[in-house]
């Protein structure tokens, strides 16, 4: 065995890194430069022939040039990046918008069509209805549960099948947990390939990955990640990152470059930082989040629990998909309360401990309403049939000790006035 084969989690304190090269610093410093010293005007000419890809370089390494283009702690970070999703290379970015927007305009020009997952992040939706709609890129949606032959058939209906350039996903879906089968969707691109285009299909990893999802192991070509989330961890940054094939993130980065989305060298460092403990994190996050979820579920102010191992387990289709494409059930768990909106904002408004904040993945238990926060931008109407409620609470559990973030769920439930609503209509479990 060599120390290539050991576990990510290993590669995480030192891949990629030589102390050498930084006075025998064991960490990698930050390297805050905007630009490099060439040694000679000849290396110079050198190192821009290789950026732009002229030939008579090949098997030479391209040296740093300028950090809109390359740097040292963004190097390192994108190194390790590709480790967790087993892909040849990765790209970071400024932040998970830039790095879907700059991958999605990497591969469509106007005239193609897309593909997308319903529900996605607010974010990616707008990106998708308004920037590329405006830019001549046609997006259809299709829902989280809808069978391959109902999506064959909506791609006929719309005439897509010659125009069909991409198929972006988001699994499971925010703030649902909806799953969707990440080879069929590669099925569906192979489907609508020919030997003028690939139809590349592009996954958004946020919510479980790098740990507990690996999507190219089921087909996809690129994978997606705000790595604000579980990667960052701390809530402490706004970063991103592609993974996939040496081709493909070769591609995305030439975008990278002209429209500067790169992360900048503090952040990168910040990340590889954040990466050391990204194994432990997550999987304490997901130990809190089946208690939190379990508590939930009995509750009597809680009318749906929005959780892997309730939703997916009660579906045979749903559960399909989680035994084969997932390693967990995940930290983020939504509930409807029992009530509305005022309701769900009462429980908000009572939290003693847990932030209610939008984003997710940090060490810290967060709580939102997606319906009027991540998600308000979406057609209400859209949102009824995506099963998006008002009542809605999304909460992305912490690391903190179980007892404590269950204590505070506790009181603020308590305060909703249970007065106007008999019963409890409906678990999850049940569904
Ligand atoms: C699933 C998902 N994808 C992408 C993004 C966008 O990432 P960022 O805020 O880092 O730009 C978010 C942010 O909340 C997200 O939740």
């Amino acid at each position: 065995m060599s120390t290539n084969n050991f576990a990510p989690e290993t590669q995480m304190m030192g891949y990629g890194y030589k102390p050498e090269l930084s006075e025998g610093a064991v960490k990698c410093p930050v390297f805050q430069t905007s630009t490099f010293v060439f040694k000679t005007a000849e290396e110079g000419k050198a190192f821009f022939e290789m950026a732009h890809g002229k030939p008579g370089h090949e098997g030479e390494t391209m040296g740093l040039i300028y950090s809109r283009i390359n740097n040292p702690d963004m190097e390192i970070l994108e190194e390790r990046l590709k480790l967790w999703d087993g892909g040849e290379a990765a790209a970071a970015f400024s932040s998970g918008m830039s790095a879907i927007a700059t991958t999605l305009v990497s591969f469509l020009k106007p005239g193609d069509i897309l593909l997308f997952s319903n529900p996605i992040y607010g974010g990616t939706h707008k990106f998708i209805h308004y920037m590329l709609n405006n830019w001549g890129v046609k997006a259809i949606g299709f829902n989280a549960g809808d069978h391959k032959e109902m999506i064959i058939d909506m791609i006929n209906k719309n005439n897509a099948a010659d125009k069909l350039k991409m198929i972006y996903v988001e699994t499971p879906a925010n703030p649902t947990n909806d799953l969707i089968d990440i080879a069929m969707c590669s099925d569906l691109a192979a489907a609508y390939s020919n030997q003028e285009k690939k139809v590349l299909v592009a996954v958004d990893n946020t919510y479980m990955g790098p740990l507990w999802q690996h999507p190219l192991k089921h087909g996809a070509d690129i994978v997606l990640y705000s790595a604000t989330k579980y990667i960052g961890g701390h809530s402490d940054l706004i970063a991103g990152a592609a993974v996939g094939s040496t081709e493909i993130i070769k591609q995305i980065k030439k975008s990278r470059t002209f429209f500067g989305t790169i992360i900048d060298p503090h952040t990168s460092w910040l990340l590889m930082r954040s990466l050391e403990t990204l194994k432990i994190r997550m999987e304490a996050a997901a130990a809190n989040a089946e208690k939190v979820a379990a508590f939930l579920l009995q509750h009597k102010r809680v009318e749906k629990v929005y959780y892997l191992g309730y939703t997916a387990l009660n579906n045979p289709d749903q559960e399909y998909i989680l035994k084969k494409q997932y390693l967990s059930f995940g930290a983020m768990v939504s509930f409807d309360v029992v009530g509305g909106e005022q309701e769900a904002f009462t429980f908000l408004n009572n939290l003693k401990h847990i932030k209610l904040a939008v984003s997710l993945g940090g060490t810290e238990s967060l709580a939102e309403h997606p319906y009027s926060m991540t998600h308000a931008d979406i057609d209400e109407e859209e949102k009824n049939r995506l099963g998006l409620t008002k009542k809605m609470v999304r909460l992305s559990v912490g690391i903190e000790n179980a007892a404590d973030i269950i204590w505070d769920i506790e009181q603020a439930l308590e305060k909703i006035n249970l007065k106007s609503y008999i019963g409890k209509p409906q678990l999850a479990a049940q569904v």
